[in-house]
């Protein structure tokens, strides 16, 4: 049976992959620090940390608390269990955060990559490859054409991140290629961007819009909401993770693995307000420090992987939707 060690598996991507993974045949090891990025986690749903811990009973799944930081600890645990593929999603996630605190995002998204790899060159079994998540954030702004439209973003155009977190994504990749480079650890980089879905309590976005509406409090557009991001529903993502993770020719590539559609802030509240018709719209001016971004270039992840995601914002918030009010309503 074929392992899979998944760094910061208890996290909301990391519950996804895992189901994806044993749903075709992995054995599955999440290797977290189990924290939940606590003192920063606000969520108003922490019950979905407990289902997602809870949910899955596989005797095919071991969940293993540790630190990827924590050296001694990661590298025994990886000898034990010898896993054919690594994924590494652990690190402070959330982008606000780690522009606020950011020696613990240097700690959890940087270094925990760079003992990550450092330990990967010593494993003395063939184990497939690492594959790495990366951000959007790490392109910075999005470019424009003459007429002011975004231009999706590519995978070989240069990046230039504006803050804390985009920088230290874009720091992990070069990292994992210079690893790459002098010791020849096989490697996937993924950019992501704007993930949604069941069990999300990152407050980001998707969740927080979603939450207000069904508590019944006004979606707050900063500055009419006309910012835009690629909104990518998780199972999605998950599944191109699994793509790049055992596809032969995705070695040595990175990839955007969005939806690869840009809308807006405001789309989002409207497609809320389509589910809860009573949902009040707002508009606030704020200052917004966070880079411009819009829709991702997917085709290499459709042409390479054969990536085809299946959600569109409507459908996939109507599902998110559905789960969260199942899942308040206690039906799961
Ligand atoms: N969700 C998105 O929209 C999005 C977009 C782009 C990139 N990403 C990236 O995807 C990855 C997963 O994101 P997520 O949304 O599932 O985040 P998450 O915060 O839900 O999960 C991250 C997990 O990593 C764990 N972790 C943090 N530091 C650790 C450490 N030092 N050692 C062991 N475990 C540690 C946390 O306990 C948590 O369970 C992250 O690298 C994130 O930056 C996410």
């Amino acid at each position: 049976m074929k392992k899979v060690f998944i760094t910061g598996g208890e996290g909301f991507i990391g519950y996804h992959l895992t189901k994806r993974f044993l749903a075709e045949g992995y054995e599955v090891i999440t290797y977290d620090i189990q924290t939940h990025s606590i003192p920063f986690d606000k969520s108003n749903w922490p019950q979905y940390i407990i289902y997602r811990t809870e949910s899955i009973k596989d005797e095919r799944l071991t969940r293993v608390r540790g630190d990827v930081c924590d050296r001694g600890r990661l590298k025994t645990t990886l000898e034990r269990h010898k896993p054919d593929v690594i994924v590494h999603l652990a690190a402070l996630s959330i982008a606000g955060v780690s522009n606020d605190y950011p020696e613990e995002a240097h700690r959890n998204v940087l270094n925990s990559t760079i003992t990550l790899m450092d330990v990967l060159k010593e494993l003395d079994y063939g184990y497939d490859r690492i594959v790495h998540t990366s951000s959007s954030m790490a392109y910075g702004n999005f470019l424009r054409d003459d007429e002011g439209n975004i231009i999706p973003a590519r995978e070989d155009q240069m990046c230039d991140p504006i803050d804390i977190y985009g920088s230290m994504k874009l720091a992990g990749e070069y990292i994992v290629k210079s690893f790459n480079h002098r010791f020849k650890i096989p490697y996937v980089i993924i950019r992501p961007s704007a993930v949604y879905g069941p069990t999300d309590c990152n407050r980001r976005v998707t969740e927080i819009f979603l939450r207000n509406a069904m508590d019944g409090k006004p979606l707050k557009l900063d500055n009419g909401g006309l910012h835009q991001l690629d909104f990518t529903y998780v199972e999605d993502l998950a599944e191109g993770f699994f793509l790049a993770a055992t596809k032969k020719e995705a070695l040595g590539n990175t990839f955007n693995l969005t939806r690869g559609e840009g809308r807006t802030i405001k789309d989002l509240a409207e497609v809320l307000k389509g589910l809860m018709p009573e949902t009040e719209i707002i508009t606030r001016e704020i200052e917004v420090y966070r880079p411009n971004r819009g829709q991702l270039d997917i085709s290499k992840a459709k042409r390479i992987l054969g990536f085809d995601p299946k959600h569109s914002l409507e459908e996939g918030m109507k599902s998110y939707y559905e789960f969260a009010k199942a899942f308040e309503e206690g039906k799961r």
